[in-house]
């Protein structure tokens, strides 16, 4: 089964694609399959509301999303990490989550596949929460089956995501639980 760990940052090298790396080794170890978006080397451009995919085109847009429907389709599970900006997600993430409402209105493509959300802030308490809240919304706006960290709501990091071990531990856990729930389904 096959894992896709998306990085909603736009910094390459940073604290986001090091907790997709850390979430994704874990699965690795477990004998899961891996796929990478990191946005930071990725072009998606907003949502323009042309209604092409409405009608069972593809998106008039030519950017990453070529390549983001298809590992999206592919993917058994998604794992999204995102920095909180103005206690939300990126823009860029932003722009993913409403270009694929093509995989939305074309069957349901997503629909039960698992899923599970973390968030680092420059803040202990800068809107990590709220930021996965989000993310659970388009998770759970296509039919997936969304998880935890078995406690909470999934990887709650304070930056830099080295030295906070407590808020690492909770990354952990919800690649465990999002691999229990996936070995569950068989
Ligand atoms: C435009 C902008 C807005 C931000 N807003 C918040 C915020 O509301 N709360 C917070 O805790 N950190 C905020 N931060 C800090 C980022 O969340 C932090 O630098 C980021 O998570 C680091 O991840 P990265 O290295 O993967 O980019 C903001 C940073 C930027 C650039």
């Amino acid at each position: 089964m096959r894992i896709l760990g998306i990085s909603g940052s736009p910094a390459a090298g940073g604290n986001n694609e090091k907790m997709i790396d850390a979430a994704l080794n874990v699965a690795t170890k477990r004998g899961f399959e891996t796929e990478r978006i990191f946005l930071s080397s990725s072009k998606v451009a907003p949502c323009n509301a042309c209604g092409a995919c409405g009608r069972g085109e593809k998106c008039s847009i030519r950017d990453s999303m070529d390549d983001v429907y298809q590992k999206l389709t592919d993917a058994d599970a998604i794992i999204v990490s995102s920095p909180v900006y103005f206690g939300s997600v990126t823009a860029q993430l932003k722009a993913l989550f409403d270009r694929s409402v093509l995989l939305r209105r074309q069957g349901f493509a997503m629909k039960n596949k698992v899923g599970a959300a973390m968030a680092i802030g420059g803040s202990r308490n800068g809107g990590q929460e709220k930021t996965i809240q989000t993310i659970h919304d388009w998770m759970h706006i296509h039919g997936m089956i969304v998880v935890g960290d078995g406690a909470h709501f999934g990887g709650i990091v304070q930056k830099p995501m080295d030295t906070d071990d407590e808020g690492m531990q909770t990354v952990r856990d919800t690649i465990g639980n999002l691999c229990d729930v996936l070995e569950l389904m068989g």
